[in-house]
């Protein structure tokens, strides 16, 4: 399979990069910056990405990414912090310059094979504190702003090219097609990866794997396509396990049960572990015990299973590829077969070996895996859950009304949103409830009730996120909705905190 990598100097669009290209059909990879070049001669790839990154060249700890990398002869694009770093490696002039940020005009200044195709002038995304002020003589300038002269430059004889903005947001114009003039027309790379092509590739080297697999599954999607995926190898040798855990959604551990024994034809089974969670965590107030807790817990609940309804030798996980990245674990996409454990922080005792075959994907890639194994549409849309449930939507201590509050007014932010025809559009959409009081007034009467907290962010990956800036009328029927169809309720608050500084869940 044709391969673009990119080496990671800490962007916070480096994932970005990787995600565009494979919309491409084109297999992309991030790497460390500081990998070595035989590592990175290994995975031979068609070209290389340089990200962009919080830091300046011309300072003395710069991350650089090795020398010999140069001397591929094959095709380099930098961008940001990238472009920077080819300017300064061939001898041209990096400054600080006013901080730019947001969208700029890109004049084109000379035909290439990068900016092809694009026309005169392009809006570009901007975000960068240093600047290229002198280039290399061997490049030529292919792009301006009105702040950047040398916005885009291209090397006279060799593939490669440095860009001042980011093609890989979408608030540069058209940067898809600059990104694709790089991947296809320079680097020449074929559309070779397709999630029909990942389930072909991934089921056949599932076969190959002895024993019996035992895969936690959540109703989510990601567990659910790590399962259907392992029971279409190797069929009944796989097992899946739920845990009603007591911590779900309204109805959920209802709905997942349905949907596994109408849809799917595999070994299934459902452990109503309730009482065992809600029980740890009587009287637990921090929310990084609570975290354990249930962590712990679940592991104790699946090795209990494991140990009475074995012998099992691996325990399967819907790892995702970002997840792998940020672990710091990444062994690439060769390791679908075998990690070790540890890797989701599971203990050293659990005597499973862990078995993660999505781990080379994204969640949007999960999602359309998805389809294709004919997942009900519902479950693919549905918005991510965290993986300790409602304990860290409830604030304090997790007691019985509180997590009904929390439900109840989850679903009711749920069924306004589908009303509105915005469920899809947003990340996740939920009701956090505290210990928190307010006072109504219910008829004549005084009532001091609950608060409940309405949160509803944008994201694209979790990583950032923004509060979602709902019309007013829809806030207020959620909000109306609440107070009236939960008695305890006397408030309704609305989140207006970005992830960062906040995050997306209370605790
Ligand atoms: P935060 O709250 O950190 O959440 O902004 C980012 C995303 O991760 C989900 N989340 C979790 N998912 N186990 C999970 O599987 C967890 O412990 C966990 N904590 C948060 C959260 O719902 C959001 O999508």
């Amino acid at each position: 399979m044709d391969k673009i990598v990119v080496l990671d100097f800490g962007s916070q669009y480096s994932h970005l990069i990787c995600r565009r290209i494979r919309e491409l059909s084109v297999y992309a990879e991030l790497v460390p910056y500081d990998i070595s070049s035989d590592e990175l001669k290994k995975k031979e790839p068609k070209g290389i990405i340089f990200s962009g990154g919080p830091s300046s060249v011309y300072n003395s700890d710069a991350p650089l990414p090795e020398n010999a990398i140069f001397d591929f002869e094959l095709p380099i694009l930098g961008i940001c912090y990238g472009h920077q770093l080819i300017v300064n490696k061939f001898g041209g002039k990096v400054k600080q310059a006013n901080k730019e940020y947001g969208s700029s005009l890109l004049m084109m200044d000379k035909n290439s094979k990068l900016l092809e195709g694009l026309g005169e002038s392009i809006r570009a995304w901007m975000s960068h504190g240093d600047e290229a002020e002198e280039i290399p003589d061997e490049f030529d300038i292919i792009g301006h702003t009105s702040n950047a002269h040398a916005a885009a430059i291209a090397n006279k004889d060799r593939t490669i090219f440095g860009i001042q903005f980011h093609p890989e947001v979408i608030h540069t114009e058209q940067g898809t097609e600059i990104l694709k003039n790089f991947v296809l027309n320079i680097c020449n790379a074929k559309q070779d990866w397709t999630m029909e092509g990942f389930i072909e590739k991934t089921v056949n080297e599932l076969t190959k794997i002895d024993g019996n697999v035992l895969c936690g599954v959540s109703g989510g999607i990601d567990s659910t396509v790590a399962a259907l995926l392992i029971h279409k190898a190797i069929g009944e040798r796989l097992t899946g396990v739920f845990v009603d855990n007591g911590l779900l959604r309204l109805n959920e551990s209802e709905e997942i049960d349905d949907m596994f024994m109408k849809n799917f034809s595999l070994n299934f089974h459902k452990i109503e572990a309730q009482e065992k969670f809600l029980s740890k965590l009587r009287g637990v107030l921090d929310p990084e015990d609570k975290r354990k807790i249930v962590g712990e817990e679940f592991i104790r609940v699946f090795t209990d299973f494991a140990e009475k309804n074995g012998p099992f030798k691996w325990l399967a996980q819907g790892t995702l590829y970002p997840d792998v990245i940020e672990s710091g674990v990444s062994k690439g996409p060769a390791s679908v077969i075998k990690s070790h454990h540890n890797v989701g922080g599971l203990p050293d005792w659990l005597n499973l070996e862990i078995l993660e075959p999505l781990r080379e994907l994204y969640k949007d890639e999960v999602r359309e895996v998805a389809k294709i194994l004919g997942v009900p549409e519902k479950l693919v849309n549905r918005h991510p859950f965290p993986g300790p449930g409602l304990s860290v939507r409830v604030i304090g201590e997790v007691t019985p009304t509180k997590l009904s509050i929390s439900r109840k007014a989850s679903k009711i932010i749920e069924e306004e949103l589908w009303d509105a025809g915005l469920y899809n559009q947003v990340w996740q959409a939920f009701a956090a409830v505290g210990d928190d009081k307010a006072v109504g007034v219910v008829g004549d009467e005084r009532k001091y009730g609950r608060i409940v907290t309405v949160r509803i962010v944008d994201s694209i990956d979790a990583m950032t996120a923004d509060w979602t800036r709902l019309p007013h009328g829809i806030l207020e029927k959620i909000s109306n909705r609440i107070t009236n169809e939960i008695e305890e309720v006397t408030w309704v608050s609305y989140v207006i905190s970005s992830k960062p500084p906040a995050t997306i869940e209370p605790q």
